[in-house]
């Protein structure tokens, strides 16, 4: 058998990592702007994380959701403290697009509705809803296009309550900072806008945190940056720092009902510990506050940069979700920062280089990313 191939790769086999630092089978290290997909929270191989899955997996990897699971009850209780979300509901399951598929399932039964409004250049995942959700015709199967899904600009507010006055929408749902999408932020009007369209209008306000949540901006959620409070949040990448794991936090105003929403694998006690482990280390490393002072640092010394390098157009983001707008296609850049300077960074569309380092990332690496990212510069 063959791998079904579907992943353009760099041509790099990762075989071990520690904190921000990934090294390849001939033992070259790379520092690790990417975090596998902003996946890497804590950092890779925290001791304490392989410590608790490793004490957890000797215990009891798996049981069903057919018994009490504390572990899971641990969980909602921690996660609510730490995101200030104490009041809301959890519900667990394996990944991020699974946790858009519930929120908006959730939004469905309550309203009654089907119609769903989304962001421009939004991605919301690649199961049924949410690639509905997700403004890429190319990842949108036929028996996925079932005219759902309006999508309207980012931050117009006028179109989303204009839609939203038709009475007819069950959910809006939105990435306060868009990844996929190149590093676009909602601003803080929209969202406080949106945020009392949906209540006048009776649909449910969903904020994808998949990529943008758990610190990553330097606060626990994006949407706090906005003065906003959504009635489902869902999350993903960040919770398990590579234990796959997603959830939805869901606000009291939803009853829940047995049976109406199930998973086999959500919430097992390997993911519970795992997530568990990576609240431990986000409070005792104060990991939220440092995306925040070292997503600053970074993106002044990137402006920094912007003012002799003129390939660079525009340095925007919050915290360690940072997007480089480049004049030219980003593919020579990364291509020598991956196998020259030996770095990672993630991208988006042709021309931006977007970063998501783990959020344990310090000044001094940032330092040493600006000198390799000149070096590329200098080269191609
Ligand atoms: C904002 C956002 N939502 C949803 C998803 C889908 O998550 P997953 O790949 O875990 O299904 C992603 C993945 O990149 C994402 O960035």
């Amino acid at each position: 058998m063959t791998l079904f191939d579907v992943y353009p790769l760099f041509d790099i086999n990762i075989v071990k990592g520690r904190g921000c630092s990934v090294w390849d089978d001939k033992g070259q290290e790379y520092l690790d702007l990417y975090g596998g997909h902003a996946v890497i929270s804590i950092g890779h191989c925290h001791p304490h994380y392989v410590e608790k899955l490793t004490e957890q997996l000797n215990a009891l990897g798996f049981y069903s959701n057919s018994v009490v699971n504390t572990l899971q009850r641990q969980l909602a209780e921690r996660l609510g403290k730490a995101c200030g979300y104490d009041d809301y509901q959890l519900f667990l399951i394996n990944s991020g697009a699974e946790a858009n598929e519930n929120a908006l399932k959730l939004a469905s039964f309550k309203t009654g509705r089907t119609r769903v409004l989304s962001a421009s250049k939004a991605f919301h995942g690649r199961t049924s809803l949410a690639v509905e959700a997700t403004d890429n015709p190319k990842i949108i199967a036929p028996i996925n296009a079932n005219n759902h899904v309006t999508y309207l600009p980012l931050n117009d507010l006028d179109a989303w309550e204009h839609e939203l006055a038709k009475g007819d929408v069950c959910a809006c749902i939105i990435e306060c900072i868009q990844g996929v999408g190149g590093i676009k932020l909602a601003t803080e009007e929209f969202a406080k806008g949106l945020q009392a369209a949906c209540k006048k209008y009776g649909a449910v306000l969903i904020c994808d945190e998949i990529q943008c949540g758990y610190g990553r901006s330097g606060k626990f959620f994006a949407h706090q940056w906005l003065g906003i409070r959504p009635d489902l949040i869902t999350v993903a990448k960040g919770i398990g720092n590579g234990f796959p794991m997603g959830a939805v936090l869901i606000s009291p105003d939803f009853k829940p009902e047995y049976g109406q929403l199930g998973t086999t694998f959500g919430g097992n006690h390997l993911a519970c510990a795992a997530a568990l482990a990576v609240l431990d280390v986000i409070e005792s490393e104060h990991l939220v506050d440092n995306a925040h002072e070292a997503g600053e640092y970074l993106m002044a010394k990137l402006k920094e940069l912007q003012t002799t390098e003129k390939r660079i157009t525009d340095v925007r983001g919050r915290g360690l979700m940072i997007g480089i707008d480049l004049d030219i296609p980003h593919k020579a850049l990364r291509q020598n920062l991956v196998y020259t300077q030996h770095c990672f960074t993630g991208c988006a569309s042709t021309n931006i280089l977007r970063l998501l380092p783990p959020l344990c990332f310090t000044k001094s690496m940032a330092d040493d990313f600006i000198g390799r990212l000149k070096k590329a510069f200098a080269e191609i």
